[in-house]
């Protein structure tokens, strides 16, 4: 068992196979957290701080004791009411409107598997893979129940929490921040790391100091966003690749979130996650319930690869379900940059015939084939084919399509609708809106009142009658906008609409994977506005961004994959000079990026030069023989490309007998000094053979001198080395 309570010491203690977790309930019934490191056995409460620290209160239990103050102990659930000034997990309002409790430990349960979430994504994993702790703490005054869910994974290093709140009492209760997890050290000096962007440009990466007070990621947009993803990395200052301390936290959530963290005035650090307080207050009558949504958690003491190692085969193994879960994805070609809204069915008949003699082997039908859908300002909503513009039947294109023994998958974007829809005309109540004001535009569309279960149940009976008829075998759900308006109809409180619009998300989404499981869908919210492992739960890969220049993607690929496997990563090779920045870049360089992700093509064609056609008929054939490599393998970030002039990953098979080796000139300049490339995670003492050229090198000499990089004239080369244990 993973989860061990000590009766004598009142401690839990969480162990995977390299970490460990501990908390304790001291004598007062406060729940303090001792330790989150390297794997340990022993009870931590040596390391409690106990001071008489002025303006630092003490709780009534404490007595005459001036040492004990919440405002300083290291806490596993910090809650506004006993005087922590810190920034609180949770704020509640109880029956007569006052701020303020204080949680006590009441009991706990011990349990084989991983606890589940209704309605929400979450980590799931075989009863033997996974045990769960409960912890149910109690206010006293208020009747309010917080049952603290921890999920352990030992073989992944991986912890897990969420909470359940419960009204036990007989008022109202207004939960006004409900975070799911918070982290307290008492030592350390540490850097924050993490993943900031905008629409085209998402992921980049930035470590700053964690000095004195507080640095916050959001997102209020009610989506996880382009601007910052839900994942927080907390590290050693020191902290490389390779070596140091690094905790993660990431959000199995897919709206708007809060995470953050504070350094106080004794140099101790809180780090904390869940969902964004502004805009944000849950009411609680009695008897009623509501659930936090999912923090993955993982620690490593050897740098940044192990972490994201653990993240990515939690990811790969515990959160991606289904069909699709462990198949290599199809190649695909997608119409939208080859086309945009400018296509009927002969266009993509001939776009399909065309990328299957490159090895294609799906063709998604991208926006504009429904309602009166010709370019972004109508037509969202209207889930019917548009036959006129198409010339056919959407069953009849897909026959056809499939007939060219290629797969046939189409665009939708279920949560939106334009104004100028039959559906908007019919239902205008059903958009999220404020009584009185105009709503904000955004891409000339508003957002369908998810929240609201009649809207989402129509949704799907539109969606039916298209999938029941047309054999579609894969989907691409867009959400190209953030909601700017909060109300729906169907609430007395407005407080939680966009938490109950994200659980809307989730159950049209459960509801078409059991309707129809073996469509693969693959997320995406302008590229990768939504891209979090709670969408992942649901749709086994997200477009990773709408920029497509091969060199702009290597900063976004790099970023994503501190905490996202290339699984799940959704890249395509694009045409050139790019359609979004104008670069041009060889076509090598352009498919060996775009086989760091899914693979597939974002282009046309039948505008590739016969030259072009044949790299990219070998590449696919080449990257359909990697691919397994490329899901499962380790993958090693050998360069940051912020500040090398060659942005390198490395990819390693799980017993080590093959490595690929990616690495892309970033910058160009007279006379370049060589870049030597230090491989990692090569099983020492072999001889490894570079299956192009037949050499071979000694695998202790690539780890430790590395691969000299050839310097060629031009810009953007890139290369790829295959190796094989000799
Ligand atoms: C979003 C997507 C694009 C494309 C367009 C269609 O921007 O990210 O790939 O599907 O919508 O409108």
């Amino acid at each position: 068992m993973s989860v061990v309570y000590d009766r004598k010491t009142s401690a839990f203690t969480l162990h995977t196979e390299r970490t460990t977790w501990q908390m304790q309930v001291d004598p007062y019934g406060f729940l303090l957290h001792l330790y989150y490191g390297s794997r340990t056995d022993g009870v931590m409460d040596y390391l409690l701080p106990f001071a008489d620290r002025g303006f630092s209160g003490n709780p009534d239990e404490a007595g005459a004791d001036r040492t004990y103050s919440l405002d300083v102990l290291p806490q596993e659930y910090p809650f506004w009411g006993q005087g922590d000034y810190r920034s609180p997990a949770l704020i509640i309002r109880d029956g007569a409107g006052t701020f303020g409790c204080s949680l006590k430990y009441k009991h706990h349960t011990i349990q084989s598997g991983k606890y589940s979430l209704p309605g929400l994504p979450a980590v799931y994993a075989d009863e033997n893979e996974a045990d769960t702790l409960i912890i149910t703490l109690e206010d006293d005054a208020s009747g309010l129940k917080a049952e603290l869910l921890y999920g352990v994974l030992p073989s992944c290093d991986i912890i897990t929490r969420a909470v359940r709140f419960t009204n036990q009492g007989n008022r109202r209760i207004v939960l006004e921040r409900a975070f799911t997890t918070s982290l307290d050290f008492t030592g350390g000096d540490y850097d924050v790391v993490t993943f900031y962007g905008r629409h085209a440009m998402e992921r980049s990466t930035q470590r700053v100091h964690a000095c004195h007070g507080i640095r916050e990621i959001s997102s209020r947009r009610g989506m996880s966003s382009h601007q910052y993803n839900p994942m927080l990395i907390l590290a050693d200052r020191d902290a490389s690749e390779d070596s140091g301390r690094c905790w993660s936290m990431q959000f199995v959530y897919s709206g708007s979130f809060k995470g953050l963290v504070e350094t106080d005035q004794f140099n101790q650090t809180r780090m904390q996650m869940g969902l964004m307080d502004d805009l944000f207050s849950c009411p609680l009558a009695p008897g009623e319930v509501f659930i936090a949504p999912e923090v993955i958690h993982s620690f490593s003491s050897t740098g940044f690869s192990s972490l994201s190692h653990n993240l990515h085969s939690c990811i790969r193994k515990h959160v991606c379900r289904g069909y699709w879960k462990d198949r290599v994805r199809p190649v695909l070609i997608n119409s939208w940059e080859a086309a945009y809204f400018d296509f009927n069915a002969d266009t993509i008949l001939r776009l399909a015939r065309s990328a299957s003699g490159l090895g294609a082997e799906l063709v998604v039908m991208d926006d504009g084939w429904f309602g009166t859908r010709n370019n972004d300002c109508e037509g969202l909503g209207d889930w019917q084919t548009n036959e006129k513009k198409l010339g056919c039947s959407l069953k009849e294109l897909a026959e056809r399509i499939n007939k060219l023994n290629m797969r046939f998958g189409i665009w939708i974007e279920p949560e939106m609708v334009n104004e100028r829809s039959r559906l908007f005309k019919e239902h205008p109540d059903w958009v999220l809106a404020v009584p009185g004001r105009k709503p904000v535009r955004s891409r000339q569309q508003l957002v369908l009142d998810f929240s609201r279960k009649d809207v989402v149940d129509a949704v799907f009976s539109q969606l039916c009658t298209v999938f029941d008829d047309v054999p579609v075998d894969y989907i691409k759900w867009d959400c190209n906008r953030s909601v700017a308006d909060i109300f729906s109809h169907d609430t007395a409180d407005q407080g939680k609409v966009l938490y109950d619009y994200m659980l809307g998300v989730y159950r049209l989404l459960e509801m078409l994977l059991s309707r129809y499981p073996h469509i693969l869908i693959e997320g995406c919210s302008g590229g990768g506005g939504r891209f979090d492992a709670g969408m992942l739960y649901y749709t086994p890969q997200i477009w990773c961004s709408d920029n497509t220049d091969a060199i702009d993607r290597l900063y976004i690929q790099y970023g994503t994959s501190f905490g996202y496997p290339l699984s799940v990563t959704g890249s395509h090779v694009s045409a050139c000079p790019n359609g979004q920045n104008g670069r041009n870049t060889p076509l090598k360089t352009r498919i060996l990026t775009a086989m760091a992700g899914t693979f597939g093509y974002e282009l046309d064609p039948d505008k590739l030069s016969e030259e072009e056609r044949i790299i990219i008929k070998n590449q696919t054939a080449l990257q359909k023989e990697l691919a397994p490599l490329i899901r499962d393998g380790f993958y090693y970030r050998l360069t940051d490309p912020m500040v090398s002039p060659v942005c390198a990953w490395e990819i390693v098979s799980e017993d080590r007998s093959e490595v690929l080796l990616f690495a892309v000139m970033t910058e160009l300049h007279g006379n370049m000094p060589v870049s030597c490339l230090r491989m990692k995670g090569l099983q020492p003492g072999c001889m490894y053979r570079e299956m192009q050229t037949g050499k071979l090198f000694p695998s202790d000499a690539l780890m430790d001198a590395g691969l000299p990089l050839p310097c060629e004239p031009g810009e953007y080369h890139s290369y790829l080395f295959h190796f094989k244990c000799n």
